[in-house]
């Protein structure tokens, strides 16, 4: 259903499609120089329905060009899944000595009510897609979202894959792809919802820990009950022996979030990254579920976080993940401009045009009971980025962000961060309706959309109670 263009500037360095609606990413994979992006896309309109498989390619991970729908809906939809390259040809998909690209799917039939995994191949790099048909069905409809990689130590292929309503993930292993053999099964556990989603699994060093220590991550979404109050990401840190995850003592009743805002969701990771590449990267869905048929963007409605290094360190509380933009991101920025302030209650005007931006700020708060980034348009909507000391939080506050349009949007999202030192560091990036802020390094992120009443934005800084120092730089970022 069309509506009348909104006061939306498309984001310039996030993905979104030209058109139409899109939801998670799907079959992250790296090929031959590209990075594919392919995600849940309505071709005939923008709510969602018709799931097929969009498809983007990149060779930065920044720049982003998109290409002809690659899984279409047949008698089944293509939900949520994961793609792998074929390297030793396991399938016999390969083709004049080249391996295949394999997308692994669920099949939704809505009559039937069933979800059972399929598969795809394509001999094309990623362009059109062959299918094999239905590998695995258990007779659920409630089974989804399988994520598949290689194990090298077994040798074989891994696909982790949910049974949503009962908030379990569950663990298959198979020679060739086509054939899957039931292993394990983790969950319910941490933090449960009506359906857990979108899963991944991956292994990786640990920062500050014994040496050569690895752990894998187990990461599970939840459709509804998560931090920020609809849909959001948790994660489970342990050892996967290629049958069975096991959590590291002690994890376990209290979730650990992935994100702290309402819109990052179904994040899953790169298969495939080049030899000489250690990263593990991952890109969410810039969405939540409760409102995200309703956001005021128009002609495409769905955007992709940037893609985010996810590491793991050893902390006093325990393993946790960390999160930070590509470095591939810095060659959009233009020049920089940098503050020296030291803040009170009158704003400082930051030096800052376009609505497309990376900010660096290291603060310290001083004796100031809240220090807070205003982000004010051209109507007066307001989102504030800020600090508050006294209750150790960082937080993004969207509750006077723009023309309502749902009554799960006006609200606020907190990060837990210990600010007893009053020192902290905030990297935000900005790109006209979506906020990225990485929190100290990266230990925690909040993720939100807001939208605009019209006009540009104005950045302006202020602390309440008190003084505050703070050092800014500031880059227009430009992917066009
Ligand atoms: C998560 C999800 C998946 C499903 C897909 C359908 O957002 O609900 O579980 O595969 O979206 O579009």
């Amino acid at each position: 259903a069309a509506q009348a263009p909104g006061p939306d500037p498309r984001p310039t360095y996030h993905f979104t499609p030209a058109r139409n609606w899109l939801n998670d990413p799907n079959g992250l994979v790296y090929y031959e120089g590209e990075y594919h992006l392919f995600y849940q896309y309505n071709p005939h309109g923008d709510r969602w329905g018709h799931m097929s498989w969009g498809h983007a390619v990149s060779r930065d991970l920044v720049h982003w060009q998109e290409l002809p729908v690659a899984i279409p809906e047949t008698d089944v939809m293509a939900f949520s899944g994961s793609a792998v390259i074929d390297w030793k040809n396991s399938s016999g998909f390969g083709r004049d000595g080249k391996p295949a690209m394999v997308a692994i799917f669920t099949g939704h039939d809505p009559k039937a009510k069933n979800q059972s995994q399929y598969v795809a191949y394509s001999n094309d790099r990623g362009r059109t897609f062959t299918r094999y048909g239905k590998v695995l069905d258990i007779g659920s409809s409630e089974f989804r979202d399988p994520k598949v990689f290689w194990h090298e130590p077994t040798k074989r292929w891994v696909m982790v894959v949910l049974m949503a309503a009962e908030n379990r993930a569950m663990i298959y292993t198979s020679p060739d792809l086509k054939q899957w053999q039931y292993a394990s099964s983790f969950g319910p556990a941490g933090g449960r919802g009506r359906y857990w989603e979108c899963p991944d699994l991956f292994e990786l060093p640990v920062e500050g820990g014994a040496p050569g220590e690895k752990r894998w991550v187990l990461s599970i979404n939840l459709g509804d009950n998560a931090v920020g109050g609809g849909s959001g990401g948790q994660y489970f840190v342990g050892d996967f022996d290629g049958t069975r995850f096991t959590p590291v003592p002690g994890w376990g009743s209290e979730p650990q979030w992935m994100d702290y805002g309402a819109d990052f969701y179904a994040a899953i990771s790169w298969n495939d990254l080049p030899k000489n590449d250690p990263r593990r990267i991952w890109i969410g869905w810039a969405n939540d579920w409760r409102y995200a048929e309703s956001i005021p963007t128009y002609p495409s409605r769905g955007a992709m976080s940037v893609p985010r290094t996810v590491a793991l360190r050893k902390t006093a509380e325990g393993y946790r993940i960390a999160q930070a933009p590509v470095r591939e991101l810095q060659a959009l920025r233009g020049s920089k401009r940098e503050t020296k302030v030291t803040l009170g209650e009158t704003p400082v005007d930051l030096p800052i045009e376009g609505g497309a931006v990376e900010l660096q700020v290291d603060l310290d708060t001083g004796t100031a009971e809240q220090v807070a980034i205003a982000l004010t348009d051209g109507q007066g909507y307001q989102t504030l980025i800020g600090v508050n000391p006294t209750v150790n939080e960082v937080f993004i506050d969207r509750t006077r962000s723009g023309p309502y349009f749902h009554n799960g949007f006006a609200n606020r999202h907190v990060a837990p961060v210990d600010l007893s030192g009053r020192k902290v560091s905030l990297r935000v990036l900005v790109d006209e309706s979506i906020i990225e802020l990485f929190i100290n390094d990266g230990t925690q992120t909040i993720t939100d959309r807001f939208f605009r009443g019209g006009g540009p934005l104005r950045w302006s800084v202020s602390a309440r109670g008190g003084t505050a120092s703070m050092n800014a730089t500031a880059w227009p970022l430009s992917a066009r």
